[in-house]
This record gives C-alpha cells, sequence and structure tokens, in this order.
C-alpha cells in the first residue's frame, strides 16, 4: 500500500530527527513567509497575558524563532526550555537565545527532563508529528496552576488544489496518523475536553505560491499528510524526479489554514492522573 511507508516514516522519531537536520540551514528562510503572519498572531496573543518574565517551555522549540518573539514581548524571560528531537534546529535556537536550556528529545519524553514547572508551553507546528492526546496531560502536568499554552497548528483544510491533484490518486488526508485538526472547532473542542480554557484564537488562511518547484518539494516534505502525495506520484525522497514530472504546476497557487489559539489551564480542569487515563 502506497500510503503506509509515510506513516512509518512519521512515528519514527529518528526520521523525523533527519529530516529537520537537513533542513536546518534554510529553515528561517523557507518559512519566514508564513511565519510573519503567524508571529504577528502569537503576539497579538501573548501581549495580552499578564505576565512578568515569565518562565517557557518550547515543544519542538525548533530555530527558536518564538522565543526571540517572547522575550520581545515580556522584555525578560525567565527559566526557558527548548525540547526538539533534531540536533540541528536546537543548535541554531541555542545560538540565537543562549541562556535555553535545551533538551535533544521527543516531546513525549520531556517530563524525563524538565523539572520545572512553566507559566507558558509554545507547541506551534507540532502536532502532526505527536499524538496530541498524549502530549496535552505531559504539558498540563509541566504547566503551573495558571498557566497557559500558546497553540499554532496547520489545518487539514489546507492546500485544496494539492487534496484536488491527490485524491484521484488516492491521497487521504483524514487518515494521517497523528492529529492534523479537521477545523479550529475541532482543536478548540480537544483544547476544552483536555481542561484548557481558549482565552483567544484566529484561525487565518494564508495564500502561498511557490515559484520553485524545488521550494515546493521542502516545504511539502514537511507538511506531515502532504508528503503522502510525493509517494503517491513515486517521488518521495527523489526531488529530482518530482522537479521533473511536476516542473509545470510552477508557479504552484494554493492555501494553508492555521488556527493560532491561547488556552489557560483551568483550575477546574482534569488533574494529570485523569487525563493520562482519558
Ligand atoms: C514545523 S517545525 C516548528 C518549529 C517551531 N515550533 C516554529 O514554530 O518555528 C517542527 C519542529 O518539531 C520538531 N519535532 C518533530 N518531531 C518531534 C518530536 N517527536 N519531539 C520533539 N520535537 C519534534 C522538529 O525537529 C522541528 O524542529
Amino acid at each position: 500500500m502506497a500510503t503506509s511507508s509515510i506513516y512509518q516514516r512519521k512515528e519514527d522519531e529518528t526520521a523525523n530527527s533527519e529530516i529537520y537536520d537537513q533542513i536546518a540551514a534554510g529553515y528561517d528562510n523557507d518559512y519566514g513567509r508564513i511565519f510573519k503572519r503567524v508571529k504577528h498572531e502569537i503576539e497579538i496573543q501573548l501581549s495580552q497575558l499578564p505576565l512578568v518574565s515569565p518562565s517557557i517551555i518550547d515543544v519542538g522549540t525548533g530555530t527558536g524563532e518564538n522565543i526571540l518573539l517572547a522575550e520581545n514581548i515580556f522584555g525578560s524571560l525567565n527559566e526557558v526550555y527548548g525540547i526538539d528531537i533534531s540536533h540541528k534546529m536546537l543548535e541554531i535556537a541555542k545560538e540565537k537565545y543562549p541562556p535555553m536550556q535545551i533538551v535533544q528529545a521527543s516531546a513525549l519524553t520531556m517530563s524525563n527532563f524538565i523539572h520545572h514547572k512553566a507559566d507558558v508551553v509554545f507547541i506551534h507546528f507540532l502536532l502532526s508529528y505527536v499524538s496530541i492526546d498524549k502530549l496535552l496531560p505531559l504539558v498540563a502536568g509541566l504547566l503551573k496552576p495558571d498557566g497557559y499554552i500558546s497553540v499554532a497548528s496547520s489545518l487539514l483544510s489546507s492546500w485544496p488544489k494539492g487534496q484536488k491533484l491527490g485524491i484521484p490518486l488516492g491521497l487521504s488526508p483524514s487518515s494521517a496518523k497523528h492529529y492534523i485538526p479537521k477545523s479550529s472547532q475541532e482543536l478548540r473542542s480537544k483544547m476544552t475536553n483536555f481542561g484548557f480554557k481558549e482565552v483567544d484564537s484566529i484561525e487565518i488562511r494564508k495564500r502561498m505560491v511557490f515559484d520553485s518547484i524545488d521550494d515546493g518539494y521542502r516545504f511539502g516534505f514537511e507538511q506531515g499528510w502532504i508528503y503522502q502525495l510525493f509517494e503517491l506520484l513515486d517521488c518521495a525522497g527523489n526531488p529530482e524526479k518530482f522537479a521533473k514530472d511536476w516542473s509545470h504546476i510552477i508557479p504552484y497557487d494554493d492555501e494553508i489554514h492555521i488556527h493560532i489559539g491561547l488556552y489557560k489551564k483551568s483550575k477546574t480542569g482534569k488533574g494529570r492522573e485523569e487525563l493520562l487515563h482519558l
């Protein structure tokens, strides 16, 4: 079955770390164009928080851009932990923000390494790699009683043109193994079910035009279920073949849908033990 290997790939954290080690150096350039808008919305949400020098755990910190953003908003930060599976992404993050305590490990093992509770936890563009049902109880355990979670995630409705292209070939985004929220509403309900109250949220729909096939491949590579399309087209792991067969779709014009939300740990929320048994 053509789709099975992507799921193995996604569950295989070594593969995730290899992929991100490979793209780390160009990451800030490639993703800059969506992150500018995303960062702006995260900034608006974090600016509402009544916190002074908060402590932050950034899960899947990547190149640490969101920590710089937080430093800019709050002026100074208390303890900052950056956890990521990719050594190269962490190297860049540490260079940008030297006080960051970096942990190279899977997000699902973070409680073994982090023994301080934080005011804010960031989960930005990580949900397609890690099961939300396993992650949220861990996050709840690492948050102070009145702590906040800032979440950003792409939604399953992203790339409508790519989906149209792929569905006749067998693309099946809704069967992606890890959690990719169908809609903002669904992600909101999930957070609420886990005992987090919404403070603010927004869904952005951003048009994206790829002028180079390599650019499109790199971006798709990283987009979880869209990578499935490369497998169906027999181009997975073979950007040269993708470029040869699909250059005619350039400029490729599509859109990405992203939920950006700020949630507060509710005092009456479920306890960690209770959450772990959901
Ligand atoms: C799309 S990037 C997002 C980076 C950053 N949060 C941002 O918003 O710019 C996803 C990050 O998650 C990391 N990652 C992937 N799987 C992971 C896992 N199982 N545990 C921890 N980090 C993981 C990748 O190495 C990568 O740095």
